[in-house]
């Protein structure tokens, strides 16, 4: 196989190659291609070829992952946008050890963008290598600091800008002698700096207002945070209205008046919780997309929801967070905006005519998404 001949060849580049070969071909690279692709010069040249076009790294993942990705991929199919799947999450490490193999990274580094489903499996929660480590590293991978999660619903219309690749998730923790277990909250001034930024730019483009969200009266990090947030405010962006909230009351405002949020900043885990506050409060978490961003490379695109194991199997899951997380793709991605403005419509009729069993509907996962790929059918243009 022609893959095998590129592994041994480059084993770096294997995941990197096959990629590309569906960037081209829009399959898996088969024997009869040996013959023509067998020499590296023959690889460079399929390589320049590929670089001309779009290609989307898809991890379907575990749970109902793979249910609701399947959708998103009838989308990419009818958009005609060439896609390849990778093993990621529990799946791959009961299959090779690991939550993230090489080639999977490979792929998704040489794609444009990349597609996740949800990772998590009830038998590897606690375990020394568990899927969630291979988003971690997959985030750390691509650099991806600026995560966007939406919440929108009648009267509200927030956006949550997360830091994504710092703090307590990627602090230094461990064991001490003791027997003490710690995770540590560190963020530097350029962290903190660069998702400010983010989160200004983000709010100017949107309604102006900006609520940066901290635990200063207790954290230290949330001290560097406020001061960061409020400087960097005064000199660049003037004309974005600033507050400061703490997160404890935060959370209650976003249940209680979610009409007056525009747009939130705030740091890694705060954002990991809000984001999951916010989408109960406009719908569930079936409904809420999201997309990590880097300064450059492939984004990240994913709902926010996970696994879902008590559901996984049935054929219920909504996929209209992942069907958003892919419009997102579309927009923040590929700059492909009227697609991904069909595709956010499509979901909007979908979610009329055919919910699923958390909006109160009877409809299946794959029911949806008939109903998004009649309406994106019938859109103009
Ligand atoms: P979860 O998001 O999987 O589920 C929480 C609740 O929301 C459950 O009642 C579930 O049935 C419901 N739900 C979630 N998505 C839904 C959908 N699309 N349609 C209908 N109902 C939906 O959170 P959890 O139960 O705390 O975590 C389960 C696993 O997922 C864990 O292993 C966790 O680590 C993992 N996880 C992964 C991601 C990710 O891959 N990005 C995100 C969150 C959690
Ligand atoms: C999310 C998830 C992840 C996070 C986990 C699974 C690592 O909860 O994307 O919201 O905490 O970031
Ligand atoms: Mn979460």
């Amino acid at each position: 196989m022609l893959v095998t001949i590129c592994h041994k060849v480059w084993p770096q580049e294997a995941g990197r190659f096959v990629a590309i070969w569906h960037k081209i071909l829009g399959q898996h690279p088969s024997d009869n291609t040996r013959a023509t692709l067998g020499e590296r010069s023959s690889c460079d040249e399929v390589s320049q070829r590929a670089r001309a076009m779009t290609h989307v790294a898809v991890l379907p993942g575990d749970g109902i992952g793979p249910e609701v990705t399947a959708e998103a991929i009838r989308v990419l199919d009818a958009l005609g946008i060439a896609h390849s799947e990778h093993a990621f999450g529990g799946n791959a490490i009961l299959a090779q050890g690991v939550p993230l193999p090489d080639e999977t990274l490979a792929a998704c580094t040489a794609a444009d963008a990349v597609l996740l489903g949800a990772v998590g499996l009830p038998e590897l929660e606690g375990k020394p290598v568990r899927p969630e480590q291979g988003l971690l590293g997959l985030r750390q991978e691509l650099g991806v600091y600026a995560n966007l999660r939406p919440a929108r619903g009648p009267g509200v219309d927030m956006m949550i800008v997360r830091e994504l690749v710092g703090g307590l998730y990627f602090g230094a923790k461990g064991v001490r002698d003791d027997g003490t277990w710690f995770d540590t909250c560190e963020y530097s001034r350029p962290e903190v700096e660069r998702i400010a930024r983010r989160g200004f730019e983000i709010a100017r483009a949107r309604g102006g207002r900006l609520t940066s969200v901290d635990k200063v009266n207790v954290m230290h990090t949330s001290r560097l945070w406020r001061d960061v947030v409020t400087e960097l405010g005064a000199t660049d962006y003037p004309d974005v209205r600033l507050d400061h909230a703490l997160v404890d009351s935060f959370a209650m405002t976003i249940v209680q008046a979610p009409e007056t949020i525009d747009t939130v900043l705030t740091e890694n885990t705060f954002g990991d919780i809000l984001s999951d506050v916010a989408a109960a409060v406009t719908g569930g978490l079936g409904l809420a997309a999201s997309a990590s961003l880097g300064d450059d490379g492939p984004g990240l695109f994913e709902p926010v929801h996970g696994s879902a194991p008590q559901i996984a199997g049935q054929g219920v899951a909504n996929p209209a967070g992942m069907l958003r997380s892919l419009a997102m793709l579309l927009a923040y991605g590929l700059g492909r905006h009227d697609e991904a403005a069909a595709l956010e419509r499509a979901v909007e009729t979908a979610l009329a005519e055919a919910p699923t069993p958390d909006l109160g509907g009877t409809a299946t996962t794959s029911g949806f998404g008939d109903a998004v790929l009649r309406a994106l059918a019938a859109a103009p243009g």
